[in-house]
């Protein structure tokens, strides 16, 4: 079952997208790292993912919920179905350690009682159950950010969004931060979503990967087929553009029922609509169910071969162009 599905995300600030046509699913449980350059994405899509930020078109839906379209107040509510981590930790400096821990709570008005046998728990979970009525400002970046993990799982949410978690802190703070985020998803089951630009993270901690490239999903799949480096050179064309110089080659991402579909439906539409394909990449799909994502350099693609390619394929879409000479 899936906690999240994403549909068709779209997302512009004053005309310059931010997020293109994003779809991926999450199944309760899972772990999913979010990787991508600078200016990629990947905050505009954990923003909306929290509901902290609405998209401008496409679904959200969290245990069923839209959160693309909820009302404001339905949406309050819901939002307490989700953890927040940051990178700078975000706690509040005149709060005790207990205290920050205990603020979602007091938000969402669990009485006194139960908020403190709860922030106990809580601290003891993350390893700082002597810290309880220590200020943040004495505590190092480790401990600080697991007074972070301590807040964003207060309310029991079902999804932790993870914003540079570990970016903040040094390696072997970073390890046992890991490590406690892979005890949490293990032992309560919560599904964690995170943005890293740190391969490590995603190796340790991702079941499945997203690549974002200028708003895009580009590449989707386990650690082992994203990180590896030739891969990683023929899903992302160094100098892929976004536009279309004259005679350059198309990237384009089929989706398709299984791998041994792909070559005969390419030589097939080659013949048919003069096209010649190259293939650059293939990946299990996130969609699941033996379907594969293809990537392919497309020499002479019309609107007529991409018409007979989204007829043929579950899904076919452009991602952007390298010159002719590549
Ligand atoms: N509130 C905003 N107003 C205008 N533009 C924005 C806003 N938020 C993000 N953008 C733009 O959207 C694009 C994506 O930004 P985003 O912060 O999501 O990138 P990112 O992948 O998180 O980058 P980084 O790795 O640097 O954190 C950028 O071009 C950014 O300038
Ligand atoms: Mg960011």
């Amino acid at each position: 079952m899936n906690l999240l599905e994403v549909e068709r995300l779209n997302r512009a600030f004053g005309g310059q997208t931010a997020l293109h046509d994003i779809s991926f699913n999450v199944g309760k449980g899972q772990r999913l790292g979010i990787i991508g350059r600078s200016g990629a994405g990947k905050s505009t899509l954990l923003r909306c993912l929290s509901g902290l930020d609405r998209p401008q078109s496409g679904k959200i839906l969290l245990e069923g919920e839209d959160m693309a379209t909820l009302p404001e107040a339905r949406l309050v509510v819901l939002r307490r179905r989700i953890g927040l981590v940051f990178q700078h930790f975000n706690l509040l400096t005149s709060r005790t350690v207990a205290a920050n821990v205990a603020l979602p709570l007091e938000i969402a008005g669990m009485p006194k009682a139960l908020r403190s046998k709860r922030v106990a728990e809580l601290l003891e979970l993350v390893g700082l159950a002597d810290h309880a009525s220590k200020y943040p400002a004495m505590l190092s970046g480790g401990q600080k950010q697991r007074i972070g993990i301590a807040r964003a799982l207060a309310a029991h949410p079902a999804l932790l969004l993870c914003d540079e978690a570990t970016s903040a802190l040094d390696p072997e703070t970073t390890e046992s931060i890991l490590a406690l985020l892979a005890d949490i998803n293990q032992v309560l089951g919560l599904t964690i979503v995170f943005i890293t630009h740190e391969m490590d993270v995603v190796r340790r901690l991702a079941q499945q990967v997203l690549v974002l490239e200028k708003g895009r999903i580009v590449a989707r799949g386990t650690p082992a087929d994203i990180l590896d480096a030739n891969q990683m050179a023929a899903i992302l064309p160094p100098n892929l553009s976004q536009t279309p110089q004259d005679g350059s080659h198309a990237i384009v991402r089929l989706t398709v029922g299984t791998q041994a579909l792909c070559a005969p439906l390419l030589h097939t539409l080659e013949q048919q609509c003069q096209a010649r394909f190259a293939l650059l990449h293939t990946l299990p799909s996130p969609e699941g169910d033996g379907q594969v994502d293809v990537v392919v350099q497309a020499d002479g693609l019309s609107v007529s071969t991409m018409n007979a390619l989204q007829a043929h394929a579950c899904a076919a879409e452009v991602i952007g162009y390298v010159p002719a000479h590549s």
